[in-house]
């Protein structure tokens, strides 16, 4: 596979979208933000923008021209778009298109975060046949597990840093992945930069295999206190996510993620044999080093 030079990434405005344009900046590509017409969104002074209509192909076509790869971090709720960018990536010679997973592993998952991330399961579909179709074309997909430095700041994975509050799921004791926003910069840009072993591929990254009593840990030895624990049955929340997916509320995903990652005994974390972070050259993450930031 010839080399990569110029990436086109969309979505690359919102809470991940920043860390893969600065890693690929960083690793010396030329980025184009794909970004849409109505859309507020800067970006840094290197990065070229084009302003893109996702409803108009020959608009899309237009912003894909040249470009040897596609990152797409576009929105969740906007992931259908990516049918239409895929098809005019073929179309304009991209020679790689990574889609908008960037969390749990879509080829394992059952049950209703199985019906919810059906966009994203689907579109490998697409992206497997558009490879079998144009060997020039292919494309890599990235999970992530959570965001573990955005999740940490925002209290999806239980800690409220401010009233330093844990909210505990069973033992708290469950592994499971996270990965900081940069490392998945990295990711991306060292996939990018040596293709071929990853193409058409879906490939696990992470920065740790971690507990919620192991990051607890760190925050109490970091803030230097004792924080309030309070403990959760992961039960009462697999049948609140089956109530609300059965009324087609998909706000159930948060519910059934719970259940997904911290259930006792559920053993869905990916192991550290299983991660691609050291074929990828991935350095080591820190975990103590992300705690003590987020709680800076
Ligand atoms: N693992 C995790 O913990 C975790 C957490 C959150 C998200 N995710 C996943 O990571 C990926 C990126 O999520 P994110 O939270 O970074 O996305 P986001 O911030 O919600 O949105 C990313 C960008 O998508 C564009 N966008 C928004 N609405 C759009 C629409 N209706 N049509 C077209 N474009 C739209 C915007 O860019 P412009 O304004 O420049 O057009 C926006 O900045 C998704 O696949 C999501 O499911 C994973």
């Amino acid at each position: 596979m010839s080399t990569i030079k110029n990436v086109a990434v969309i979505g690359g405005s919102g809470n991940l979208g920043p860390a893969v344009v600065q890693a690929l900046l960083d690793a010396g590509f030329s980025v184009t933000a794909l970004t849409r017409i109505e859309s507020k969104a800067t970006f840094p002074s290197a990065v070229k923008v084009a302003k893109v209509d996702y409803s108009s192909s020959s608009s899309i076509a237009e912003a894909l021209k040249g470009q040897d790869a596609v990152v797409s971090t576009i929105a969740t709720l906007a992931l259908k778009q990516q049918e239409a960018i895929i098809e005019e990536s073929v179309k304009a010679g991209v020679k790689r298109f990574i889609p908008s997973e960037f969390g749990v592993n879509t080829q394992k998952v059952t049950g209703g975060t199985k019906k919810i991330l059906g966009t994203k399961i689907a579109l490998q579909g697409e992206l497997e046949k558009a490879a079998k179709a144009n060997p020039d074309f292919s494309w890599t997909g990235i999970s992530t597990g959570l965001f573990f430095d955005w999740g940490l700041k925002v209290g999806f994975l239980g800690f409220n840093i401010k009233e330093k509050k844990a909210t505990i799921f069973d033992s708290g004791n469950e592994p499971f992945t996270g990965t900081n926003l940069p490392y998945i910069g990295l990711a991306v840009a060292s996939i990018l930069k040596n293709p071929a072993s990853t193409a058409n591929k879906y490939i696990e990254v992470a920065s740790f295999v971690t507990t919620q009593n192991e990051i607890l840990k760190a925050f109490e030895e970091e803030s230097g206190s004792k924080w309030t624990v309070e403990k959760k049955d992961t039960e009462t929340f697999a049948k609140i996510a089956d109530e609300k997916l059965a009324k087609g509320d998909y706000s159930s995903f948060g519910d059934f993620l719970k259940v997904y990652l911290f259930a006792d005994g559920k053993g869905q974390s990916p192991k550290e044999s299983d991660l691609a972070n050291k074929e990828l050259g991935l350095p080591k993450d820190d975990l103590r080093a992300t705690v003590k930031a987020v709680l800076a």
